[in-house]
């Protein structure tokens, strides 16, 4: 049987895509690596949308038979409107997998979590061989943190805690993210909240580590170290 509701049939972005152009361009060529029989992890935020419509497409001419491991609420629904059928990591491991970046530096470190999404983007990302991350030109920086601040994922019960223990750590501002469409803060798919954090000094590879290291943060949205190309136009 069908369902009835709209949401079920209708794919659509929430808002406006920057550089679509671009990002379709990197959505094409992600997805002319899609072979019958894969599994594939993928990403949230709109140029991951715009990858899917891609795959989808090829799936639908050529019938290929692939799996999509989503990492969010988001790409599961645009999965599920697109016609690619879902698994997760407890059934199947990604043969590889893409995913965006709000910012990628040059040593190819990145900077994730706009969507709210970062804490299964990197389950996502550390189970799979290689994520191909689909960036337009406006996502290079220098330094990370140039543009965007870097999220943190907090357990509800540790925020005071947290907040007090990143700004012993380093020279911060600290911003707990409001939800749109909702009062009150954004709530995460995990059910945290997040701290949307400056970064004024060069970041280290070991900062992961330390703000992990605090009780209570569950994710960062910074993605070091892992086995990424880089796909742009
Ligand atoms: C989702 O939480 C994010 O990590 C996105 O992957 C990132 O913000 C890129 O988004 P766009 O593709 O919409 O620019």
């Amino acid at each position: 049987m069908k369902w009835k509701n709209q949401s079920a049939v209708q794919e659509s972005w929430s808002g406006e895509i920057s550089n679509k152009e671009q990002k379709e361009k990197a959505a094409r060529q992600v997805s002319e690596m899609v072979k019958n029989g894969d599994v594939i992890g993928v990403g949230s935020g709109s140029t991951s949308y715009l990858a899917l419509k891609a795959i989808a497409a090829r799936v639908q001419k050529e019938g290929l038979d692939i799996l999509a491991i989503p990492t969010s609420h988001e790409a599961s629904l645009n999965c599920a409107t697109l016609g690619i059928k879902t698994t997760d990591l407890i059934n199947r491991r990604p043969d590889w997998g893409f995913d965006g970046a709000d910012e990628v530096d040059a040593e190819n470190r990145l900077i994730k979590g706009r969507g709210g999404a970062m804490f299964a983007e990197k389950l996502v990302m550390a189970s799979s061989p290689k994520t191909y991350i689909l960036v337009d030109g406006s996502k290079f920086v220098s330094r990370l943190g140039e543009k965007f601040a870097l999220p943190i994922e907090v357990d509800p019960r540790a925020l005071h805690l947290v907040e007090t223990k990143l700004k012993d750590m380093m020279k911060t501002k600290l911003k707990l993210r409001m939800a749109k469409g909702k009062d009150g803060p954004v709530i995460t798919e995990s059910g945290n909240l997040i701290l949307d954090m400056t970064l004024e000094e060069t970041v280290d590879n070991d900062l992961e580590n330390r703000l992990r290291s605090i009780p209570g943060v569950i994710e960062t949205g910074l993605f070091i170290g892992y086995p990424v190309e880089i796909l742009t136009v």
